[in-house]
């Protein structure tokens, strides 16, 4: 059944508790370096606002673990503020320097139709962790509706992300567009997907990625894999992976996936190695299987670049999930641009989950020709396992 979502409800003269993930990388000045995560949940808060609303945001960043903002400067929603002033200059964006106390309430107070209130990290209270009742229901007094639109945070099940919206009583509790679109994706677009459906999973560990390539299995007619994870399924096949990363104790795994998989299952026909985590090492394309004793695979070779992009120029619908080399390393990063080029250049509704690939996609220039990048990187490994979210769950249905 599909939630209710901040459109259907009446947001005039009222005020609105919405839950975002502006859990955005920062660097060392605390300068946003990504700002996705808000922009992309401008959509929800700019139709309260236009509608004659007021807008009380609520984010973690980073894991405080129930820290006192002044011990840890760098865990502060302050910078997502003065970017999200910078992004709607027309509405005056207020900072509360708690999230459930007196400064918080008295803004709370104050806030006019039009405006928005950030209130401080959650996780700097113990309550948000254990979705503490008191904590909880303060938060849920601030808003007349609570809007989930904090994708990347709904696979948790803390006080902002449950406790409060079932502390809202009667009040309307629904999804932002950005949640709703994430859905529409990650989780009904593979559903019923065009065929051929290929997905392309990749990164380190085979074992973070078991349920997904399941799940997978299941539902795609092609499962491409990648990244050092494809070293874990040589060894099974008996192959010689040299110093590359392996995870030895999933080799049941591997060929429990390999077995399961069959032909649905590809993985990469050689490799392009190196004998230093340097761009500078000396370099080798060898088959899969027979990485020398010396050297450590990077990257997907040429033979597979070339069969894993024809595959994915003719599907129809692909998942990318995590990348085939050492892509922020050149020239080991040819795999995954070569991968991001050829779902760029194929027909397909194209769908890239969160985390690395997200940044991968950006890396390379090409994140706005491609179908959905996520915001997500837990939450849309999770919906890509199939799994559901008690935060969305609960929320109002249409
Ligand atoms: C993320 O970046 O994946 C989300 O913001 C969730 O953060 P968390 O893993 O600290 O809960």
């Amino acid at each position: 059944m599909a939630k209710k979502t901040i459109a259907d409800v009446d947001v005039q003269g009222k005020a609105v508790l919405m839950r975002v993930d502006f859990n955005v990388p920062l660097d060392d000045a605390l300068h946003i370096t990504d700002d996705r995560r808000i922009t992309e949940a401008l959509p929800s808060i700019t139709s309260v606002l236009d509608r004659g609303g007021r807008v009380i945001l609520m984010s973690h960043l980073g894991r405080p673990e129930g820290k006192d903002p002044a011990e840890d400067a760098k865990y502060s929603l302050k910078p997502a503020a003065t970017r999200l002033q910078e992004l709607l200059p027309k509405n005056p964006v207020h900072f509360a320097s708690d999230t459930v106390g007196d400064d918080a309430k008295a803004k709370v107070a104050a806030l006019k139709d039009g405006e928005i209130l950030i209130l401080e990290n959650v996780r700097f209270n113990k309550g948000e962790k254990k979705g503490d009742a008191e904590y909880a229901g303060v938060l849920a007094s601030f808003g007349d509706a609570y809007c989930n639109d904090a994708f990347g945070t709904c696979h948790r099940t803390e006080g902002s992300m449950v406790a409060v919206p079932n502390a809202m009583g009667g009040k309307p509790k629904v999804c932002g567009f950005l949640v709703e679109k994430e859905i529409k994706f990650l989780s009904e677009a593979i559903s019923n997907p065009q065929r051929p459906f290929v997905a392309i999973v990749g990164g380190k560990k085979v074992a973070d990625k078991i349920q997904v390539i399941k799940n997978l299995l299941a539902i795609c007619d092609t499962v491409l894999i990648g990244g050092a994870m494809a070293f874990t399924f040589s060894l099974a096949k008996g192959g010689k992976v040299g110093k590359s990363y392996v995870q030895p104790d999933k080799v049941d795994l591997a060929n429990e996936l390999m077995a399961l998989g069959g032909d649905k299952l590809v993985l990469p026909l050689d490799t392009h190695c190196g004998d230093d985590f340097k761009s500078t090492c000396n370099k080798l394309v060898v088959k899969s299987g027979e990485v020398p004793e010396e050297y450590e695979g990077f990257d997907i070779g040429p033979e597979t670049i070339k069969a894993y992009s024809e595959i994915i120029k003719s599907s129809k619908t692909v998942v990318w999930n995590g990348p085939m080399g050492v892509f922020e390393m050149p020239p080991f990063d040819a795999g995954t641009r070569a991968v991001a080029e050829a779902i760029v250049d194929s027909d397909s509704v194209s769908i890239i989950g969160g985390g690395d690939s997200a940044a991968a996609i950006q890396e390379f220039g090409l994140a706005d020709k491609v179908t959905h990048v996520s915001t997500g990187g837990g939450a849309s490994l999770e919906m890509l396992e199939g799994k559901k979210f008690v935060a969305v769950e609960l929320l109002d249905e249409k």
